[in-house]
C-alpha cells in the first residue's frame, strides 16, 4: 500500500482536506494526517483520525509522538508528502527552509517529493511574494495543483480556491505513479544565450529563463526524464532533472545533439540569432571615433535542426515564437519553416513578458490555434506539460 503524508495547514479549506482523505482511502493509498496548529481551527483532530484509521500528528516536541516515531521517521515513512490546503505562510516557510513547527519541520526534513495544494484570497495567491515562493518551490521539485477560480469564502472572486478533492487526488495519482510521462525523455532549452564579442563583453537578450525552467520542472512532476540546457540565468537550479549550463548558441546546440535521443524536445530558449567574430583582446577606443565592426556570423538553428525529420526527430517538438506583431501570422509561418510540431507564440512587445512573471500565449498546432489567458508563467508550464502529457496517452 502507497502511503501519503497529509499536512493540512489553516484556512476555511481545510474541511476538503477530510473529503480528500476519504477519496485517498477509497482508492487504496494509507493517510497519515499531520494538524497545523491554524488548521485546528479549521477541522479537529478527531475527525482526521476517524478519517484516516491512525493517528494524527500535531507538536514538535510531543514525547509520546517521538518515542513512537520521531519527526524525521514520520517526514520519510510516506512515498509522496501532500500539503492540502497549503496557506500562503505554509508556502512561503517552505521556501525560506524555516522549520519552527511539525508541518515545516517534517517538509525540510523529507527525502520524498513534495505536492502542495494551495488555498488562499485571491489577493494573498496574486501577490510577488507568493508567486515568487511558487515559482521558487516549483523549480525545487515541488508538485503543484494550481488553486480554482470562482468566489471565495471572503466574498472576493479570482483564483485561490482549493482545487477540488477528485483534482488533488488525480494529481496524487499521477505523483506516485511517476505520472503520464514516465519513460519519456524531454529535452528543454531555456535562458538567452551569451555571445561574446572581445573577453569581457557580450551579445544577450533579455530571458530570464523563467518559462523554460518551470516547463522542465513541470515535465519532470509529470514522470519525464528531463535534460534542461539553459543559457545563463539568475535562477535556482531546479531539482529532480540533469541541468547543462551553456554561454552560447553553438554550445547549447552541442548539448541539444549530446543529449538525443529523446521523445520531446521544448525549445523554450531565446537563442542568439549571430555570433560575434570574437577579438583576443578587450576592444579600445582608438581615437578616431569610429566604433569598431562587429563581425557576425549566423548560430545554427537548434529547433529547426532537431525537427528534421529523421530515426532522432524527437515525436514531439515543440517553438517558441516571440512576436512584436502579427503574432499568429509569424508564429503560424515559424512552426512550418521550422517544422516542429507545436509553436507557444507570445507577443513580446512592451508587456513586461520578456523577463517577467507572466505569460499570455497562443498555442500553435496542425489542429489550429488555442489562445491560452494571461497566466503565471508555471502555471502555463503546467498547463503545457499537460498537454504534452496527453499527447502521449
Ligand atoms: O527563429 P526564432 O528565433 O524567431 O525562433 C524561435 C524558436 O526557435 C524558439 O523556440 C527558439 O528556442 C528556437 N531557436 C533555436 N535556435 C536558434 C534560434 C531559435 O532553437 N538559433
Amino acid at each position: 500500500m502507497k502511503r501519503i503524508l497529509l499536512i493540512v495547514s489553516g484556512g476555511i479549506a481545510a474541511y476538503k482536506a477530510l473529503e480528500l482523505v476519504r477519496l485517498a482511502a477509497k482508492a487504496g493509498y494509507g493517510v497519515t494526517a499531520v494538524l497545523t496548529e491554524a488548521g485546528k481551527q479549521f477541522v479537529t483532530p478527531l475527525s482526521l483520525q476517524a478519517l484516516t484509521g491512525a493517528k494524527v500528528y500535531q507538536d514538535l516536541f510531543s514525547l509520546t509522538d517521538e518515542s513512537e516515531m520521531g519527526h524525521i521517521e514520520l517526514s520519510r515513512a510516506a512515498d509522496l508528502v501532500v500539503v492540502a490546503p497549503a496557506t500562503a505562510n505554509i508556502l512561503a516557510k517552505m521556501a525560506g527552509g524555516l522549520s519552527n513547527d511539525l508541518a515545516s519541520t517534517l517538509l525540510l526534513a523529507t527525502d520524498k517529493r513534495v505536492l502542495v495544494a494551495p488555498a488562499m484570497n485571491v489577493r494573498m495567491w496574486e501577490h510577488a511574494a507568493t508567486q515568487a515562493n511558487i515559482a521558487l518551490l516549483q523549480n525545487r521539485g515541488v508538485l503543484v495543483v494550481q488553486p480554482d477560480e470562482g468566489p471565495m469564502a471572503c466574498g472576493e472572486y479570482g483564483p485561490g480556491r482549493l482545487a477540488e478533492p477528485p483534482v488533488i487526488l488525480a494529481a496524487i495519482e499521477a505523483a506516485l505513479n511517476d505520472g503520464p510521462l514516465k519513460g519519456k525523455h524531454a529535452i528543454v532549452t531555456s535562458g538567452p544565450t551569451h555571445e561574446p564579442i572581445d573577453p569581457v563583453r557580450y551579445l544577450a537578450n533579455r530571458s530570464s529563463g523563467k518559462q523554460g525552467h518551470a516547463i522542465a520542472a513541470a515535465l519532470a512532476a509529470q514522470g519525464a526524464r528531463v535534460t534542461l540546457i539553459s543559457g545563463p540565468v539568475n535562477l535556482p537550479d531546479p531539482f529532480g532533472l540533469t541541468l547543462v549550463k551553456v554561454e552560447t548558441a553553438r554550445e547549447m546546440f552541442e548539448a541539444v545533439q549530446a543529449a538525443l535521443p529523446a521523445d520531446i524536445a521544448v525549445c523554450a530558449a531565446a537563442v542568439a540569432d549571430w555570433h560575434v567574430e570574437q577579438a583576443t583582446q578587450k576592444l579600445k577606443k582608438d581615437g578616431s571615433g569610429k566604433p569598431p565592426a562587429l563581425n557576425l556570423s549566423e548560430n545554427p538553428d537548434i529547433l529547426a535542426t532537431i525537427s528534421k525529420p529523421g530515426p532522432q526527430r524527437p515525436r514531439l517538438v515543440v517553438g517558441f515564437a516571440a512576436e512584436t506583431e502579427k503574432l499568429e501570422e509569424h508564429a503560424t509561418a515559424k512552426r512550418a519553416r521550422k517544422n516542429c510540431d507545436w509553436v507557444v507564440a507570445n507577443n513580446v512587445g512592451g508587456t513586461g513578458i520578456m523577463g517577467g512573471d507572466e505569460n499570455e500565449v497562443l498555442l500553435i498546432t496542425a489542429k489550429g490555434t488555442e489562445s491560452w489567458a494571461r497566466m503565471g508563467k508555471a502555471a502555463l508550464a503546467q498547463k503545457l506539460s499537460t498537454k504534452i502529457g496527453e499527447f502521449f496517452e
